[in-house]
């Protein structure tokens, strides 16, 4: 990084990873309330892959810098600021604004939290967006109680091995679904593996439970999937939708068929209900005490060794569009993390 410039992934417009491109911005000095962060590393997550390739038509203009996260080096603060000294490791979510992806990022001091030591800089980035979004989804969205059996689709991926990790850690029953490679990823975080490229999963659900699963947690999306996901469930589940992973392979037209799917299931008269998720991007902005408490803990739970988030690959901040590629081809088993080097 130069004296008053650092690098910074660019999309200039929607498409495939190669739209990624590694750029000079000019750096500027943190103004009042705010806070300079030399970036370590940042994570890639399924969101970033959807707003590069247009699914959120209208949602992200371009150009635009992606990255839900990041964790880095304090290296300036506003006139203002006393919660921060520089030389400090912190963390931020970006609430939908993106700019992670970047050598350097401005955020203001209320956002961020202090990684606690003995906390590298890729295994917390693989904790925030993932960890919050399931600390959110299993305690507002799915209300899971103690006791209760979940189902958690993609369970080797990013946001379900996150769920996966708390669920264990709160002593759900857990089953999840993923694909030859992740099976025994499954298996060791607690939860039955069902392997969706061989097994039925609605089968093995009904096999093993007779009744059904009280929550359902689909990250994959789809007509089909969702409906059968519902089948997995007990009168009085809940069928929590959560992501689109599928969208990758099927197209944009999931989206609405996915709605309407969802519709059909809370209307049904199977005693099933759908409960709508806070919204990730507004929810945690307007609730900092929720989220900095919410991410200090996790990272504590981290520091103490009952958190360990899969890192399926950490690639150099520049070679950003390897990491969309590698995700998009699937098969990993947990977070893309990209890193800056020192
Ligand atoms: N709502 C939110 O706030 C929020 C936050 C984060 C993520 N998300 C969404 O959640 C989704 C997943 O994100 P992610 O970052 O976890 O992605 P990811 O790391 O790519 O994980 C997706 C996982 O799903 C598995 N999978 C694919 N098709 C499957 C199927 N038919 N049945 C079961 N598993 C299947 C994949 O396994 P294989 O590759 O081995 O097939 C992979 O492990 C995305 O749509 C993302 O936008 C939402």
């Amino acid at each position: 990084m130069k004296q008053n410039t650092c690098n910074t992934i660019v999309v200039h417009g929607r498409g495939g990873p190669e739209v990624l491109s590694w750029e000079p911005i000019p750096v500027r000095t943190p103004g009042a309330g705010e806070v300079r962060v030399r970036i370590e590393a940042a994570g890639v997550s399924g969101y970033d892959l959807m707003v590069r390739g247009h699914w959120f038509l209208g949602f992200t203009k371009t150009p635009y810098t992606p990255g839900e996260d990041f964790v880095g080096i304090v290296d300036a603060v506003g006139p203002d600021v006393t919660d921060f000294n520089i030389g400090q490791r912190v963390a931020g979510w970006t609430f939908g604004q993106g700019s992670g992806y970047s050598e350097v990022i401005i955020r203001s001091a209320e956002t961020l939290v202090a990684v606690p030591d003995g906390v590298e800089p890729v295994t917390a980035a693989a904790i925030i967006t993932n960890y919050l979004t399931a600390s959110l989804v299993l305690e507002k969205t799915a209300k899971v109680r103690p006791g209760e059996r979940l189902l958690i689709h993609g369970a080797a991926g990013g946001l379900g091995s996150a769920l996966m990790q708390l669920g264990n850690l709160a002593r759900f029953e857990m089953f999840g679904t993923g694909s030859n490679n992740s099976t025994q990823f499954i298996a060791e975080n607690g939860a039955v593996p069902i392997n969706y490229k061989t097994e039925n999963f609605v089968h093995r659900i009904r096999d093993f439970t007779h009744d059904g699963v009280d929550v359902v947690i689909d990250v994959i999306g789809g007509p089909r999937q969702l409906w059968r996901s519902s089948l997995c469930l007990r009168r009085g589940g809940r069928l929590v939708m959560l992501g689109m992973a599928s969208i990758y392979k099927a197209g944009a037209a999931i989206i609405p068929l996915s709605l309407l799917t969802a519709g059909a299931v809370a209307l049904w008269p199977n005693g099933v209900s759908v409960p709508m998720s806070p919204s990730m991007l507004s929810y945690p902005a307007k609730n900092l005490g929720w989220y900095r408490d919410t991410l200090t803990d996790l990272l504590e739970n981290a520091a103490e060794g009952h958190l360990r988030p899969a890192i399926a690959a950490e690639i150099p901040m520049s070679e950003a569009s390897r990491g969309h590629a590698m995700l998009e081809a699937g098969g990993l088993v947990g977070k893309v993390v990209l890193t800056n080097s020192k």
